[in-house]
């Protein structure tokens, strides 16, 4: 299977590593040999945290796209629009199967671009754009494929449940904790799309589309984040025996109506999603003859990230095709 890889930051550094370091395994579980013949960034004279070798480099990751040579197209760039949409539409519009972890440009075009996918019969992929490392969309539309959700709530931002576990653990105030996270590479110089409770918002969006059948609308998520908690609030939620989680959630009426919310929640302490402290994410979701399932696990990170785009090329190099998000995007 021959792999292009556009974007080689944080997270396309760390997909090479993976290929780079865990190939043999890849080859035995799926019979197909893993190889990445192009790569795509802008500045070709950056250093990397990843061994380039003599693979192929492309200035402008839409023409890796369209390369001959390219069965698949991993993309992560990052953003709803621009290059990386133009990449990924490219990709399927010349047969080319693709992996993401971009939840933007899903929670925006996802429903269009797996339309084009389903068409001719690509895959369009994007397990690691919710929660990283962990599973949730494959236990959504696969483990619970028999079930009716009527609920999720999840942890889906690991900067946001850092600063909050500091603000109640440590006492230190939004700032302190919101720095202390940029200081350890868990925010972003411009951290405002997680505290904003926009990366949560994405993350939430692309999981009720496959938990609920319903195209992703950031419009109809009510949205608050995190900027205006004080210790007090966190101290107060402790007396009353809980936490605040900025949770994502996702309820379905019995009218058949779905609320879906982010904002920072009270949690009480015997609750599972109470104990997910510091980066971690994750989702509890409610299926009609399962009952409760939580994941948990690491939901930010280059590795983590890898890990889920790794298991999406294997499942390609295996031959599993499925609707991206679970039901015929034509049906969304
Ligand atoms: N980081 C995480 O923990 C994480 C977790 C889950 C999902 N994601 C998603 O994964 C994606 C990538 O995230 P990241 O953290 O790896 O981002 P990043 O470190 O900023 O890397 C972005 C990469 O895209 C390249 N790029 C940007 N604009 C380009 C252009 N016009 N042409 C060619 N290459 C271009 C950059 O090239 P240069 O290096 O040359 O600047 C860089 O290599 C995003 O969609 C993000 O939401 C990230």
């Amino acid at each position: 299977m021959r792999i292009g890889i556009a974007g080689l930051g944080n997270v396309g550094a760390a997909v090479m590593q993976l290929l780079q370091s865990n190939g043999d395994l890849l080859s035995v579980r799926t019979g197909k040999k893993f190889e990445i013949t192009a790569v795509s960034a802008r500045d070709k004279n950056k250093a990397r945290n990843c061994m380039l070798g003599d693979i192929d480099w492309e200035t402008d990751p839409s023409i890796l796209a369209a390369r001959a040579d390219v069965d698949v197209v991993v993309e992560v760039i990052g953003g709803a629009e621009g290059i990386a949409h133009k990449t990924v539409e490219t990709a399927l519009k010349n047969g080319k199967h693709v992996v993401t972890a971009n939840k933007a440009l899903i929670a925006v075009h996802g429903v269009v671009l797996a339309q084009i996918a389903e068409k001719v019969g690509l895959q369009l992929s994007f397990e690691a754009a919710v929660c990283g490392a962990v599973p949730v969309l494959k236990t959504l539309r696969e483990g619970l494929a028999a079930n009716r959700i009527s609920s999720l709530r999840g942890i889906l931002n690991g900067t946001c449940n850092y600063i909050l576990s500091r603000m109640e653990q440590g006492g230190v105030d939004f700032a302190a904790a919101l720095a202390e996270a940029q200081q350890k590479g868990y925010a972003e110089t411009n951290p405002r799309n997680d505290i904003d409770g926009i990366d949560s918002a994405n993350k939430l969006a692309i999981m009720v589309a496959v938990a609920f059948g319903r195209a992703p609308d950031l419009d109809s998520i009510f949205v608050e984040g995190i900027a205006a908690l004080t210790p007090n609030d966190l101290r107060d939620a402790r007396m009353r025996g809980g936490c605040i989680k900025l949770l994502g959630t996702a309820d379905l009426t019995p009218q058949g109506e779905l609320i879906q919310r982010v904002q920072p929640v009270f949690v009480p302490h015997n609750e599972a999603l109470a104990r997910v402290s510091g980066v971690l994410n994750a989702v509890e979701i409610t299926g009609d003859f399962a009952g409760k399932i939580i994941v948990q696990g690491q939901g930010a990170g280059g590795t983590a990230t890898a890990s889920a785009i790794v298991a999406d090329l294997v499942d390609i190099a295996r031959g599993h095709r499925d609707c991206a998000f679970g039901v015929a995007a034509s049906a969304l």
